[in-house]
């Protein structure tokens, strides 16, 4: 078991589109699967993605169980997904609060499309095809979206909701992903 340092923002590698695993098969590919739960489990996250580890290839894991740390967290099963292809399923967009482990102790208002289609592959090359709304979607959209070199804070339409989680929240302590 390994937990990795994650990347901020600033560092280019969060800035690179990530490529497609071709082989889920070898040590390599376990060893980055397991640094993920790792390091995901380290941090109280949410979700992470490969390139936040270094790794540009593409695999996010995410998941959120009932925690009464987190009381208001809506539940969302834990996934790991690999070459994923994600599509919204309506126009419709909502906007809420993320953070990101590598935005670290701040908060943003980022509209995201309310119901997406995602379908990839878990880590044993099984499919996944889901059709998800609530923070499952937005979730799911924010870590793909690390697989293109995006970060939340360039989806924020109203930079006045944009600030530190301490300041925004205080004395709360919400989930990064
Ligand atoms: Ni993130």
């Amino acid at each position: 078991m390994a937990i990795k340092l994650v990347l901020k923002m600033g560092d280019s590698r969060l800035l690179q589109v990530a490529e497609r695993v071709e082989t889920f098969d070898t040590l390599e590919f376990k060893t980055l699967i397991q640094d993920m739960q790792d390091t995901m489990e380290a941090e109280n996250g949410a979700g992470l993605a490969a390139p936040q580890i270094g790794v540009g290839l593409q695999v996010v894991i995410f998941g959120v169980e009932k925690n009464s740390r987190y009381p208001d967290a809506e539940e969302v099963p834990y996934t790991v997904l690999v070459n994923p292809v994600v599509k919204p399923i309506t126009q419709s967009m909502e906007e809420d609060w993320e953070g990101c482990l590598s935005v670290p102790g701040m908060r943003g208002m980022v509209p995201r499309f309310s119901r997406v289609r995602y379908h990839g592959f878990d880590q044993f090359g099984k499919s996944i095809d889901r059709s998800v709304d609530g923070f499952h979607s937005r979730v799911v959209q924010h870590e793909c979206d690390h697989l293109q070199g995006i970060l939340y804070p360039m989806r924020i339409t109203n930079f006045r909701m944009f600030g530190y989680t301490e300041v925004l929240f205080p004395g709360q302590t919400l989930m990064e992903e």
